[in-house]
């Protein structure tokens, strides 16, 4: 049996080898690690399993009957990540560029209905030149294969992208179907036609990493969540977000051992809020008083920024965190605020992650871009998110809670847990000069003074409403708390709020409008 052990071994190392060494060495030399160099960082040691190493392609034209590869530009199994059972593919760009042929599909898909049946993450990393051109449309059954499965795979098991090179053409919408996508800073880009079909069409001229890089889709798209410097921050970057998450929809997410301390209060929150209610502050500062030390881990943090939203822990436990952003616009919602915290959301309602909603918001933006956009779509977007999430909810009322954007933010008209407010809490139909402008419009004009009377019914508005206390009075508010016992009262209720029981009517599926 010597020399058919012998066969294996040979047949291993050869798959191992991928497109050669020559090829190895141009992805070094583009700041880019080899598939398999991807995969042995990303799993914990020692614990990948390889699936299907010596698939190789069905392919006859142009040739490719003489050209094989074991693995077929694609390396996929399973492992651990922290413990924890996680399946992956990477595409081998130097095999065939990455180029994704039926075979290929076949492996991805593969490991894809493994993850399903086992309820386990599935991380792709991605460095492809797209469909194998040589296959034609077995090619593109393949992606539709992949895109299909990731639909299903929806809402059932966390699914996270990682752009490690090219990604362009139809190979773009499996990434933008799974949770989460992260990008490499000039390294990876994503588009749908590249910067040549472009040019014929529009007669834009544009490079491939302004059209579609990390920095593009992380500030101007919204596409990846996350942007990051190099492929090993990329990597660290997957491990740390897998922490918040569970393993599928019947999981909850890992809890992290905290020792409660004797005082949890925060008293650095209590000057927080600036005296004058239209200074800014950072919302993240309240994030930051509120979780546990550096739990804190932010998604889309340059897109939208003036929604804040990303994981955070409590005494331990994992909650997804949507807070408007004073500093930026003051922190009004607007089209792109509006859609990025409705997908946060409603991740987070898939995968049983509680939410906490901090609000300081002056209502909805105005202007025609607005609208044309669609902000009525939109904004709905975040109302639907949260009145269908079934997590624990809490919010939060730092300072303004205006208008209609009171009832979006997680109020508790829409099905709230519990609603506390800080004694800065303003909430009310708008702010005071607004509204005194519009219903004594009359008497001010009218008035001998009107600048006087403005200010005397300003005076007079905000002292009936530019509080927390109708709202109390009414139970729309459960409790006025100090902003430093902000995180003992947090500690105590998502606790409390642990077993939660809720279920949405009987449906097929609600009709987001998207
Ligand atoms: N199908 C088959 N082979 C492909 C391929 C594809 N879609 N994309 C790349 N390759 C092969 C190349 O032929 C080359 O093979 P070789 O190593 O035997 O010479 C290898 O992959 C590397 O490609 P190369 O073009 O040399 O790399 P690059 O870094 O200069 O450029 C791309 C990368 C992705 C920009 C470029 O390969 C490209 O434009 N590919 C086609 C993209 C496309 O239109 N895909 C189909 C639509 S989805």
């Amino acid at each position: 049996n010597a020399e058919k052990f012998d066969l294996l071994r040979k047949k291993n190392a050869e798959a191992k080898k991928g497109g050669g060494e020559t090829r190895i060495a141009s992805q070094h030399k583009k700041g880019k690690l080899s598939a398999r160099e991807r995969v042995e960082l990303l799993m914990d040691q020692g614990t990948f399993e390889e699936i299907d190493r010596f698939v190789t392609h069905r392919s006859k034209d142009f040739g490719l009957d003489k050209e094989h590869y074991l693995g077929d530009g694609v390396i996929t199994g399973y492992g651990e990540i922290n413990g924890r059972l996680v399946y992956v593919f990477s595409q081998d760009f130097t095999v065939f560029g990455g180029s994704l042929s039926e075979t290929h599909a076949e492996k991805i898909c593969k490991i894809m209905d493994m993850a399903m049946k086992n309820g386990a993450p599935v991380i792709g990393l991605n460095d492809s030149g797209g469909a194998r051109i040589q296959e034609g449309v077995s090619s593109l059954g393949g992606y539709a294969d992949i895109f299909y499965r990731n639909t299903l795979a929806s809402g059932v098991i966390p699914q996270i992208s990682a752009i490690m090179g090219p990604c362009a053409g139809g190979a773009v919408y499996s990434p933008a179907i799974t949770d989460f996508i992260l990008m490499v800073e000039n390294t990876s880009y994503m588009f749908v036609t590249g910067p040549n079909v472009v040019k014929t069409v529009t007669q834009e001229s544009v490079s491939a990493e302004e059209l579609g890089g990390a920095s593009t889709h992380s500030t101007k798209s919204g596409v990846t969540h996350f942007a990051c410097a190099n492929e090993l921050e990329a990597i660290k970057h997957i491990k740390r977000l897998l922490g918040y998450l569970p393993q599928n929809c019947e999981d909850q997410a890992p809890i992290y051992p905290y020792e409660l301390k004797k005082d949890e209060t925060r008293p650095v929150l209590d000057s927080l809020i600036p005296e004058n209610p239209n200074h800014p502050y950072d919302m993240r500062d309240v994030v930051r008083g509120i979780i546990d030390e550096d739990s804190f881990l932010e998604v889309h943090e340059n897109y939208a920024d003036n929604i804040v939203v990303g994981f955070g822990r409590i005494a331990g436990r994992s909650i997804g965190i949507v807070g408007n952003q004073p500093q930026s616009m003051a922190g009004v919602l607007d089209n792109n605020a509006s859609v990025k915290a409705a997908r946060f959301v409603r991740f987070c309602d898939s995968f049983n992650v509680p939410l906490l909603v901090l609000v300081d918001v002056p209502g909805f933006l105005p202007g025609t871009d607005q609208e044309w956009n669609g902000i009525i779509s939109n904004g709905a977007k975040l109302l639907y998110a949260f009145s269908e999430a079934t997590v624990p909810r809490i919010t939060v009322i730092t300072r303004k809670a205006y208008g209609g954007a009171y009832d979006v933010m997680n109020s508790k008209h829409i099905g709230a847990d519990l609603n506390y407010a800080w004694p800065t809490a303003e909430i009310a139909v708008m702010g005071a000069k607004g509204a005194a402008e519009i219903i004594f419009k009359k008497e001010i004009a009218e008035a001998e003074d009107p600048e006087g009377k403005l200010q005397e019914k300003v005076d007079d508005y905000t002292a009936k409403f530019a509080h927390p206390y109708r709202a109390a009075a009414r139970g729309f508010i459960d409790e006025v708390i100090f902003p430093s016992e902000t995180r003992t009262k947090l500690i105590k209720a998502f606790k409390m709020l642990e077993n939660k029981v809720d279920k949405l009517p009987r449906k097929k599926h609600g009709n987001i409008p998207l």
